[in-house]
């Protein structure tokens, strides 16, 4: 049983970069299942129908999302139909879409899991307990569990980590886009990575304009950020071998892939 996570996929750039280099990845890494983070597909923000539809077509099986959500309103028409997608469970009770969710591939049967950390990102309800809450919900329905959590403080994700240690399959962080070095095996048997990086542009900075994002910092003027579009990109991902016996992680292997891409 094998997990291929792809971080977020960000804008035109990451989805073609998604959509070249999967097929590769799946022949060489044999996922049972594969999920992506895609809540900057859309230009940087959010996501749509059309956009979610090809990512199924290329051969994803479950999409996770994160603090940009509803930055395009397309999502109202057809979060509530999807059910391989997920937006944090732990949004106010009553928003729409689902928090976790369930896979099926091979005969198997993976939960998904989608949390938001409340450090530095809008103060929505405690993701610890709400982890606790839907665990409860998922009882012995499946051993394997996936937890993105997507958040922007490393001390948050790593508390989380060790907080399912040996309840949930695997703890990996998104929304920070530069993948950390610390991907691990917990001592109770869950995979772990602070940020497993993003898919997009390689000479951005976190897949936006470089010079918006340095005048904004020099200035502390508003500025608008527009997502690169081309140039060199980067695919960022993790495999996670589970056991077939208990659902734990024995192997998590990053995947840092830069490719440069021909200017049009
Ligand atoms: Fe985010």
């Amino acid at each position: 049983m094998r997990l291929l996570f792809i971080g977020d996929i960000v804008g035109s750039l990451g989805r073609g970069t998604l959509q070249r280099l999967l097929p590769e990845l799946k022949r060489k890494y044999q996922p049972t299942f594969t999920v992506v983070n895609g809540e900057n597909a859309a230009g940087g923000r959010g996501i749509n129908l059309k956009i979610a539809r090809k990512f199924f077509e290329w051969g994803v099986q479950g999409i996770t999302l994160g603090n940009h959500t509803w930055d395009n309103k397309e999502i109202f028409d057809f979060i509530d139909e999807e059910k391989k997608m997920v937006r944090p469970a732990n949004f106010p009770k009553g928003t729409p879409g689902l928090g976790y969710t369930f896979l099926k591939s091979n005969n198997k049967e993976l939960a998904v899991i989608n949390l938001q950390g409340r450090t530095f990102l809008p103060s929505i309800d405690c993701p610890f307990r709400k982890a606790d809450e839907i665990l409860q919900i998922i009882g012995n329905r499946t051993k394997y569990i996936l937890v993105d959590f997507h958040g922007e403080a490393t001390s948050e994700k790593l508390a989380m980590g060790w907080y399912l240690d040996g309840r949930v399959s695997a703890v990996v962080g998104t929304h920070t886009h530069v993948q950390t070095s610390d991907a691990r095996i917990l001592p109770k048997g869950t995979a772990y990575i602070t940020d497993v990086g993003m898919v997009g542009s390689y000479d951005g900075i976190l897949g936006m304009e470089k010079e918006a994002v340095i005048k904004k910092f020099i200035t502390q003027l508003p500025v608008r950020f527009d997502v690169v579009e081309k140039g060199s990109s980067q695919l960022n991902a993790v495999v996670i071998q589970l056991s077939p016996e208990t659902g734990q992680a024995t192997q998590i292997e990053k995947i840092h892939i830069v490719e440069e891409v021909p200017s049009l």
